[in-house]
């Protein structure tokens, strides 16, 4: 991600803005939640759909205004908010190579926490008079984001999961919220409509690449992603890796499906406990077996060059070239 430090490097006195709006839009009078705060900013993130917001509307329009800076921090707040609420959802210990908000304080503060800062994305938005089709952008995304994570948990129940439903899940908790930062982004920096649609499609395709090699790196441990490992098959979510392994070896794949339907989320007793730890060694142990990591590194660099065939319409320029990079940056090998 090396690219990456460099274009906010080149971005200058705009990533600047956006570092200061973020802070300076989270003042609270509560003391705990002030703390909280100063917490998740001494642990930021990589802070990616702001680039991206930053970048397309560069490439689109080659212009970036108090909106678009505006729509930069939007989507940082409610990507944070969608973290915050997630682990409490996925009961997670660590974030960030730190530990969760949920274990550090609470289950309850992190909820909380979530929807100030929800609250205050729809609020900047509002402030800087963003235009409606924006604010519906954003308001559509906060509905996919749930929705999204609910009909995960609908699949870890039924564990009937196919690719088109795994494909829909991340279309929605994850790559709405970067098709809002880009296409908004590109919206509000006034690019043309054939653009800002260009720019949509190649959101859409980076934002579902993205958690496809989250869904990978998954499978790797821990002190590699600063979060737990293992926890998909833990939390009975069948991701890309374990689909590609099933295609693979079609005649185990209801053997596997059940397996998994015998690993209890959020096991209590030390048998129970013992128990899962089997199954979910079964389980990796068959999407090794059956190349689903490699598989899946195939499938996520074929959207990704997808998602760069969709820029072809873009004139060539320092920040069309750093969109081709972004998307590069996404390729496990
Ligand atoms: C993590 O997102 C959640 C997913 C959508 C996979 P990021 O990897 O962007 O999280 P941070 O903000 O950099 O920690
Ligand atoms: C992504 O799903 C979370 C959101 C889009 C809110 P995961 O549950 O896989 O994300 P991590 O692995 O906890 O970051
Ligand atoms: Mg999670
Ligand atoms: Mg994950």
């Amino acid at each position: 991600m090396n690219n990456i430090s460099e274009i906010k490097k080149h971005l200058a006195e705009h990533w600047s803005a956006f570092e200061s709006l973020l802070s300076s839009t989270l003042d609270s009078q509560s003391d705990m939640l002030n703390r909280i705060n100063r917490y998740l900013f001494d642990t930021s993130g990589k802070q990616i759909r702001p680039l991206l917001a930053f970048v397309s509307a560069m490439a689109g329009s080659g212009v970036i205004n108090e909106q678009t800076v505006a729509c930069a921090t939007a989507s940082e707040l409610i990507h944070t908010a969608s973290l915050l609420h997630d682990d409490v959802v996925d009961n997670s210990e660590q974030r960030r190579g730190n530990k969760t908000v949920s274990k550090l304080f609470s289950p309850g503060a992190s909820i909380l926490i979530g929807d100030f800062w929800l609250t205050r994305a729809l609020a900047l938005l509002l402030e800087k008079q963003c235009p409606n089709e924006v604010l519906r952008c954003y308001a559509g995304t906060l509905e996919e984001l749930a929705e999204g994570e609910m009909m995960q948990m609908d699949f870890a129940d039924s564990l009937t999961t196919a690719e088109k439903d795994y494909l829909n899940i991340i279309r929605r908790k994850t790559g709405s919220l970067f098709v809002a930062s880009v296409r908004c982004a590109a919206i509000v920096s006034g690019a043309a409509s054939e653009i800002v649609n260009a720019l949509t499609e190649y959101a859409h395709l980076v934002g579902i690449s993205f958690q496809i090699r989250d869904d990978i790196i998954d499978y790797y441990p821990s002190s590699q992603t600063g979060k737990d490992s293992g926890c998909d098959i833990e939390e009975r979510k069948i991701t890309m890796p374990l689909l590609c392994a099933m295609e693979s070896d079609p005649s185990q794949a209801e053997f596997i499906r059940s397996q998994m339907g015998k690993i209890v989320p959020l096991a209590q007793s030390q048998e129970q406990q013992a128990q899962n730890k089997i199954l979910i060694e079964q389980i990796k142990e068959f999407v090794y077996k059956n190349n689903g990591l490699e598989s899946a590194k195939v499938r996520l660099g074929e959207i990704l060059s997808q998602a760069k065939e969709s820029l072809d319409s873009l004139s060539d320029s320092y920040y069309k070239d750093a969109l081709l990079k972004i998307a590069d940056s996404l390729l496990l090998s």
